[in-house]
C-alpha cells in the first residue's frame, strides 16, 4: 500500500533501530528509509543483518548493520557510537528488540522472567541512555537549527488488562511504557526530545503471532476468536511510526499509541444486535412500572 506521507518527510534524518534486521523493526527501517532517512539497525545475528542491510541498500536506502545485544552494555554504547561515527548524527532511536515465548508462570523460571526484562525494559533504557548525548537539543552532531530527537518504545498492550501466559511481557511492557512517559517528561523538558511508543496488536507475519498465536493453536474451535478481530501489517506500525517520528506528531509526547484495530478492548458479544434492541425496551418499560422505592433486586 502506497504512504500517505510525503517521500521527504524524514529527509536527512538518521535513525537508530534495534532489532531494526526483521518483522515490524525491519518494515519500520524500510519505511523510513523510503521516506528519506539514513538507517542503522542492530540485532544479534549477522546474518539477519547482512540481509537486511542489502534489502534496503538495493531500495536505494543509506543502510547499516551493527551486531549487537541490548543487554550488554558494551554493544550498545558500540552501536550508538558507530551510528554516530558513519552517518555523523543521531536523530531517531526505535527500540524494537524483544524476548517472547508463551510459558504459565509457574512453569516460567526467575532467569526467564529476567531474561525478558533484561532485553525489553532494561534494554530500551540502557540505548536510550546511551543515545542521549546525540539525541538532545544541541547535542553532539545537530546544528543550532535542529530540534531535539525522537525515541520510540514498541510496547503491547497485553498489561491493560492481564494475559494468559505472559506475565513476563506483560511486566516488561508495563514498565516500558513508564519508560517512556518518564523520558518524555524529563527529557522532553530538558532535552526538547519527544519519547513515545506503540503498542502494536496481532501483525500477520510478525515475530509475536508466531510465537504467541502459532498454528497448531486452533483458536477458532476453542471459542477465543474475538469480534474485532483482524490481523494488522506491519505497514500500520511503520506509518504509526512515520507519525510519531516526524513533524506530523509534533505535539504528541509521552503517550503509546495503540495500533491493533480495537482488539484490545473487544469482548465477545454475549447477545446478538437484535435481541439488545428488544430486551432494552422490555427492561426499560418493566423499570418504570417499579413503584418508588422498591429495591432493583425485587424485579
Ligand atoms: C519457558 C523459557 C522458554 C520457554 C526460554 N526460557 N524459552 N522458559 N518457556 N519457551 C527460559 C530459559 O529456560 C532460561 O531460563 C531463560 O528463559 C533464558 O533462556 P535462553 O534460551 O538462555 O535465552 P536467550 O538465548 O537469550 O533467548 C532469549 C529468549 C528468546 C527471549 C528466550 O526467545 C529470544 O531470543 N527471542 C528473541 C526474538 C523474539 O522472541 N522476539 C519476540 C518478539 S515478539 P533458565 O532458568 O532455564 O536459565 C514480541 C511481542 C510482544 O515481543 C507482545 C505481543 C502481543
Amino acid at each position: 500500500m502506497d504512504s500517505p506521507f510525503k517521500a521527504d518527510i524524514l529527509k536527512g534524518k538518521v535513525a537508530l533501530l534495534t532489532g531494526g534486521g526483521s518483522g515490524i523493526g525491519f518494515e519500520i527501517a524500510k519505511q523510513f528509509g523510503n521516506h528519506g532517512a539514513s538507517i542503522a539497525i542492530m540485532g544479534r545475528r549477522q546474518q539477519v543483518l547482512d540481509s537486511a542491510v542489502s534489502v534496503l541498500q538495493s531500495l536505494g536506502i543509506q543502510a547499516v548493520g551493527f551486531v549487537g545485544d541490548v543487554r550488554k552494555m558494551d554493544d550498545a554504547n558500540r552501536t550508538v557510537e558507530s551510528t554516530f561515527q558513519h552517518f555523523g548524527r543521531l536523530d531517531i532511536l526505535v527500540n524494537g528488540a524483544a524476548g517472547n515465548f508463551l510459558v504459565s508462570s509457574e512453569d516460567l523460571s526467575p532467569n526467564g522472567f529476567k531474561t525478558v526484562m533484561d532485553i525489553d525494559t532494561v534494554g530500551t533504557f540502557t540505548m536510550c541512555h546511551e543515545a542521549l548525548k546525540y539525541l538532545k537539543k544541541d547535542g553532539l552532531g545537530k546544528k543550532s537549527s535542529d530540534g531535539g530527537g525522537i525515541i520510540l518504545n514498541i510496547s503491547a498492550t497485553l498489561h491493560y488488562t492481564a494475559s494468559w501466559y505472559q506475565i513476563h511481557v506483560s511486566a516488561a511492557k508495563a514498565a516500558v511504557d513508564a519508560i517512556t512517559r518518564n523520558l518524555s517528561l524529563e527529557w522532553g523538558t530538558d532535552y526538547d526530545i519527544r519519547v513515545n511508543g506503540i503498542a502494536p496488536g496481532p501483525i500477520a507475519d510478525a515475530t509475536g503471532v508466531s510465537k504467541l498465536a502459532p498454528d497448531e493453536i486452533d483458536f477458532q474451535a476453542r471459542d477465543l476468536v474475538m469480534p474485532l478481530f483482524k490481523f494488522g501489517e506491519k505497514w500500520d506500525i511503520a506509518m504509526a511510526a512515520i507519525y510519531l517520528a516526524s513533524d506530523a506528531g509534533k505535539y504528541v509526547n509521552g503517550t503509546t499509541l495503540v495500533v491493533d484495530g480495537g482488539i484490545w478492548l473487544s469482548r465477545p458479544r454475549y447477545l446478538p444486535k437484535d435481541a439488545v434492541k428488544q430486551l432494552s425496551r422490555v427492561v426499560e418499560k418493566r423499570s418504570r412500572e417499579v413503584p418508588t422505592g422498591l429495591p432493583t433486586s425485587k424485579l
